[in-house]
């Protein structure tokens, strides 16, 4: 019997900070920073499990709208997460990588970034992509504004561009598309998220808020995507025929 195949990319919409700190009665600072400890117990069972590239969406770029607080409080958390997880990413092989407009960061939270970027440059087990200030129409966007300054200055024919070409204009290139989609909080929609890259991608709609994630949660995703039957398009597999 084959092993059940296994997710090569999974990408997790972290939901219900907020609604998990009012359930508890607390303020939504207090649930940002239970869910940044969620992060660790997932990034820890991503690698065990083998996964080559796990995507946790950290802040939009609607996020930005938040009022003040809570935005300062978030990127406070992130300087905190880049300083605190630096031992495990460097124990476990993990290499750290942002996806999304990093110019809008303040100065301290992109510093964190790039010198956690820079450390884990060449741990090779597992990429952790953390999109940050990440749109994924916004990323969409940037793509298409490249191409057509190179088409406008004559270095690149229209006629050339195809999806290949597109995808490697996008910050996740050379990163396969996910395979799995997890969205934690119950709410089913994906909010700008790698919009491009998870046209095929398996959803899973997790009811627990993202600070209850654990383990055997990303393991029953898992479990989850193992029977799916993923299509893309064609048809499905002819069933095994009936025993004379
Ligand atoms: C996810 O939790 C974290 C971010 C979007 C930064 P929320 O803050 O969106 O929590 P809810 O959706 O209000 O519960
Ligand atoms: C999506 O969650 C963004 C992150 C998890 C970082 P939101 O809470 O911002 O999404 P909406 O507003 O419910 O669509
Ligand atoms: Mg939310």
């Amino acid at each position: 019997m084959s092993a059940s195949p296994l997710p090569r990319h999974i990408a997790i919409i972290m939901d219900g900070n907020g609604r998990w700190a009012a359930a508890h009665d607390l303020p939504r600072s207090e649930g940002h920073r239970a869910g940044a400890k969620a992060v660790r117990k997932v990034v820890t069972q991503a690698r065990l499990r083998g996964i080559e590239v796990l995507t946790l969406y950290a802040f939009s770029a609607q996020n930005w709208n938040r009022p003040a607080d809570e935005v300062d409080r978030l990127m406070a958390l992130l300087v905190e997460f880049c300083e605190g997880e630096r031992d495990l990413l460097m124990d476990e092989g993990i290499r750290f990588r942002t996806v999304g407009d990093r110019t809008r960061l303040p100065a301290e939270t992109r510093q964190a970034v790039e010198t956690l970027e820079e450390i884990t440059f060449k741990n090779g087990n597992m990429q952790l992509l953390v999109a940050l200030s990440y749109g994924g129409r916004e990323e969409i966007v940037a793509a298409a504004r490249s191409l057509a300054a190179q088409a406008s200055a004559g270095t690149l024919d229209p006629a050339a561009i195809d999806e290949t070409m597109f995808a490697a204009h996008l910050t996740t290139a050379g990163v396969p598309d996910p395979d799995l989609l997890v969205r934690t909080s119950g709410e089913f929609r994906v909010s700008n998220f790698l919009l491009w890259q998870i046209a095929y991608a398996e959803i899973v709609i997790e009811s627990k808020h993202w600070p209850d994630y654990a383990e055997a949660d990303l393991d029953r995703a898992i479990d989850t995507f193992a029977n799916r039957e993923r299509r893309f398009g064609g048809l499905a597999p002819a069933l095994p025929s009936a025993a004379p």
